[in-house]
C-alpha cells in the first residue's frame, strides 16, 4: 500500500487510492453513517461508542461505497497489526487473507482498497471519539493521530504530525473529505446522548490519542 511505499511505487499506489476515493459522494457517506449509527444505538441503553460505532460504522459505510461487503471486523483486526513494528498473529493473517479475496485477489488495486479501509479505521474512530468527547465535555478536541511511521531505506522512522491533523505534502491524507463526512453522520446520530462517566480510558499508543472506551446513554 502507498503508506509504506517510496518513490515511484508511492506515486503509483497513492494514485490508485485517490482514484478509488474520487467518485465517493460525501453526502451519501454522511447519510449512510447516520442511518447505520441510528440502527445500532436504537437497540442499546448504554453505548460504547468506540466499539460499536466509531470503528465499525465508518469502515462499513466506506466498504459499501467501494462495492465491498461489510468487512469491518476483519479491517479492525488488520488495522491493529499492520504497522511495521507489530508482528501479526494467525488471526490477523487470516483476516488479511479474507480481505485480499474479497477485494479481488493479490493485486495493487486490492492493496489500495484494503489500504483505504485500514487507514480509515482507527483514524476516523479517533476523530469521532475525540469529537464526541469534546462536544459533551466542552473540553478542546484532541488530535487523534499524533505521529506516523514511514519506512526509509529499510528503517522505520517516526514523523511527528503536531498541528497537522491530516498530514501535509505528498503524503497528506487523501481521505480527509470522506472521513469528515463519515464522522459528521455518526456524530449527528449521537445527538442527545450524554457520557456515563467522567474521563474516558485512552488507548495506549504513542501515535494515537483517542478514547479506548467511551460510554454514552440517552438524555
Ligand atoms: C475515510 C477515512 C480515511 C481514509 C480513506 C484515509 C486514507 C489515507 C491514505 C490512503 C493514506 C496514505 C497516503 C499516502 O501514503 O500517500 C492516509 C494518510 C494519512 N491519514 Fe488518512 N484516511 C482516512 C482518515 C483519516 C483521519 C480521520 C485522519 C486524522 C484525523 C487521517 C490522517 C492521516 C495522516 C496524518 C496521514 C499521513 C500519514 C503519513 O504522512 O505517513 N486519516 N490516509
Amino acid at each position: 500500500m502507498a503508506r509504506f511505499s517510496n518513490g515511484p511505487d508511492h506515486v503509483r499506489r497513492r494514485a490508485l487510492a485517490v482514484d478509488l476515493l474520487a467518485p465517493l459522494d460525501a453526502d451519501s457517506l454522511r447519510r449512510n453513517a447516520f442511518e447505520r449509527t441510528r440502527r445500532i444505538v436504537a437497540e442499546l441503553d448504554v453505548v460504547d461508542v468506540m466499539a460499536v460505532v466509531a470503528r465499525p460504522v465508518p469502515v462499513g459505510v466506506l466498504a459499501e461505497a467501494l462495492g465491498l461487503p461489510d468487512v469491518s471486523a476483519d479491517v479492525a483486526g488488520v488495522a491493529a497489526a499492520y504497522h511495521p513494528h507489530v508482528s501479526p498473529g494467525a488471526a490477523e493473517e487470516a483476516a488479511l487473507t479474507r480481505l485480499v479475496a474479497v477485494c479481488g485477489g493479490p493485486t495493487e488495486l486490492a492493496a489500495a482498497r484494503i489500504g483505504l479501509l485500514v487507514q480509515a479505521c482507527d483514524a476516523t474512530a479517533g476523530l469521532i471519539g475525540n469529537g464526541l468527547r469534546a462536544s459533551l465535555t466542552g473540553k478542546p478536541a484532541e488530535q487523534p493521530v499524533l505521529a506516523t511511521r514511514r519506512r526509509v531505506g529499510g528503517e522505520d522512522v517516526t514523523v511527528s504530525l503536531a498541528g497537522t491533523p491530516f498530514g501535509a505534502g505528498p503524503r497528506a491524507c487523501p481521505g480527509s473529505r470522506p472521513a469528515l463526512a463519515l464522522a459528521a453522520g455518526v456524530l449527528e446520530a449521537l445527538r442527545g446522548f450524554r457520557l456515563t462517566e467522567g474521563e474516558p480510558a485512552w488507548v495506549s499508543s504513542p501515535n494515537l490519542r483517542m478514547p479506548a472506551v467511551l460510554r454514552v446513554t440517552r438524555g
